[in-house]
């Protein structure tokens, strides 16, 4: 497609958009809820450490240590774990993205979202000529080309000591004696029931034979999906691509009306991607490229920060300070809307970075006022330098005395997916094909709007907010690795975890229990935590803000390295979550 077409193709997108007054944002998919005032779990250890939101996949990163494996191989193991007793946030029917330190130095960007099928269209979520956003969110479309498994199979491989076979089997037997549901996985089952309940599949393996969600403390197995997991560890990641898993897949899709085939399982690949570095006050902050949004949206919002002496203005007025970080969120956030898609399919601008843009994006906030942000910016050289071609979620993170430091974000989409697993399979499939802009002016389940460098194309990759980051002193060693789960909050939380950390020297752990905002610039709206003191709400709305409250925001799992070597893990107080460590 030419640069021209696809510039117009996106001023289309984002012009029908502009009328739009009703919003979605507000309903986006919620996250568990703990109450208020807080503090997050923390660990130490000398040989490693863990953050992840579920015991079981802690324990399961730390038997891996044990087992004589680096923090590659522990990240594998909780990762697979959390297929199993966090089901509904991420899982082999999923993606994720991984962004890896190795104790060499060498960094690596692993690309492991789904894919749309081949089968794709642009018309796909469309009925009688109308977008209906239910296909892209629930059923057999919805679902993208799962990509963890393929993920895995190549940090196990490139960079483990011990294989991935005992994790594997770990989390098979686990899937197969069953484990107590924790009040976050009750809750999804309790929110989901009813689109569950119309997928035999689901039905009988999440639901008790009166059709209703299992509470808290209940054991659930997962018989099929103890299978799956044995199955891969005998016959490897090409049993799922091209084996078992995918004749299954195949058939059910046919059955019940999917696009996606064997072929397509057959044909997906993993990408390495070149990480993103920001230099921001001397740290070298590492974030993930296209076709996550992440990365580049953090780099612009600290390069936008970088103008102003954000410890003093927090010192000053923390009021003023939140309402700085809304501006930049809302300068980047109207980017993402119009710029961002995956770079392999669609030309996404260097100059987005282009320190000088950065400056004159930022030269209008005022520090006093909240001012509309009509549109994206123009960033330079935008049809010549471009981000290479090669060419309900959760983050964990894991750290080794060697230097070698992984931070995944995993995720099947919002709860459950699409809500159906492949029959004899026990695989929740994923519903990523929602983060695609189905429509122009559709906005997708969290509320996001884009253009048409994010419309469906076949074997394209939607859009993702997920943001595996990992930041290096200036000598180049990790200090600090983190992630998210929340959607688009996922970004602008990345942004409060560096800004508290790097500018206002607070600790990881201080810095994920506090409270945050959101601005993703369409609805133009200031969300704030419950926990942001209310004059200091009262402050923003005095600047022009229209704030709207949330119980609680996204969910943060990080680590800090500190000078002696020191590794500390810390896991978010907004869910049930886990940070274990290994002397
Ligand atoms: O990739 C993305 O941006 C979304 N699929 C992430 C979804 C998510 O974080 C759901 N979390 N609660």
């Amino acid at each position: 497609m030419s640069i021209r077409r696809l510039v117009s193709d996106r001023r289309n997108f984002l012009q029908t958009t502009a009328g739009l007054a009703t919003c979605a944002c507000l309903s986006q998919p919620a996250i568990a809820h703990e109450a208020t005032p807080r503090s997050a779990t923390v660990a130490s250890g000398k040989r490693g450490v863990v953050a992840t939101v579920h015991p079981l996949a802690s324990r399961a990163a730390i038997e891996a240590f044990e087992r004589g494996g680096n923090a590659i191989d522990a990240a594998v193991a909780a990762s697979l774990m959390l297929s199993v007793v966090d089901g509904h946030n991420s899982g082999i029917g999923g993606g994720c993205l991984a962004l890896v330190h190795t104790a060499k130095g060498d960094l690596f960007a692993i690309d492991g979202r789904e894919r749309a099928p081949m089968k794709a269209t642009p018309e796909m979520f469309f009925r009688d000529g109308k977008p209906d956003p239910t296909l892209s969110q629930v059923g057999p479309l919805a679902a993208g080309v799962p990509g963890l498994i393929a993920a895995l199979d190549q940090l196990s491989t490139r960079w483990g000591k011990i294989g991935w076979k005992e994790s594997l089997l770990g989390a098979s037997i686990v899937a197969k004696n069953g484990f107590q549901i924790d009040v976050n996985y009750a809750r999804n089952l309790r929110e989901s029931v009813n689109e569950l309940g119309k997928f035999p599949e689901s039905k009988r393996i999440l639901l008790d034979a009166a059709v209703m969600p299992p509470v808290a403390g209940n054991l659930l197995k997962q018989t099929d999906l103890s299978a799956t997991l044995s199955n891969i560890a005998i016959h490897g990641a090409t049993w799922f691509y091209a084996g078992g898993f995918a004749e299954k897949l195949d058939r059910f899709m046919r059955d019940s009306g999917g696009l996606m085939v064997a072929d397509d399982l057959a044909a997906f690949k993993t990408v390495d991607r070149m990480p993103i570095k920001t230099n921001y006050r001397g740290h070298q902050v590492i974030g993930f490229p296209p076709p996550s949004s992440g990365g580049v949206h953090l780099a612009q919002m600290l390069g936008m920060l970088s103008q102003f002496d954000v410890k003093a203005i927090f010192a000053n007025s923390p009021a003023r300070g939140l309402h700085l970080l809304l501006e930049v969120m809302k300068r980047a956030m109207a980017d993402r809307a119009y710029w961002l898609g995956d770079s392999d399919f669609v030309d996404v601008p260097l100059g987005l970075l282009d320190p000088e843009y950065l400056r004159q994006r930022a030269s209008d906030i005022d520090l006093e006022k909240a001012l509309p942000v009509t549109s994206h910016g123009q960033p330079p050289n935008a049809d010549t330098s471009l981000f290479g071609r090669q060419k309900h979620t959760t983050h964990l993170t894991t750290a080794d005395r060697e230097g070698n430091v992984v931070a995944i974000t995993q995720t099947v989409n919002t709860s459950f997916g699409c809500k159906m697993i492949v029959p004899g399979t026990g695989v929740i499939l994923n519903n990523e094909m929602d983060d695609f802009s189905i429509a122009p002016g559709v906005r997708n389940a969290f509320g996001l709007l884009g253009s048409a460098a994010n419309a469906v194309a076949p074997g394209k990759r939607p859009l993702s907010s997920m943001s595996p980051t990992i930041v290096l002193n200036d000598a180049g060693k990790p200090t600090l690795s983190c992630g998210v789960a929340g959607g688009p909050k996922i970004i602008t939380t990345v942004l409060q975890l560096l800004v508290r950390t790097l500018d206002l020297g607070q600790s990881i752990d201080s810095a994920i229990a506090a409270e945050r905002v959101h601005h993703q610039w369409s609805p133009d709206q200031a969300i704030c935590e419950n926990a942001v003191p209310e004059n200091v709400a009262q402050a923003l709305r005095d600047r022009g803000h229209s704030v709207s409250r949330i119980r609680s925001g996204a969910v943060a799992q990080g680590v800090a390295i500190a000078a002696d070597g020191t590794l500390t893990a810390a896991s978010d107080p907004r869910v049930p979550s886990s940070a274990l460590g290994i002397e």
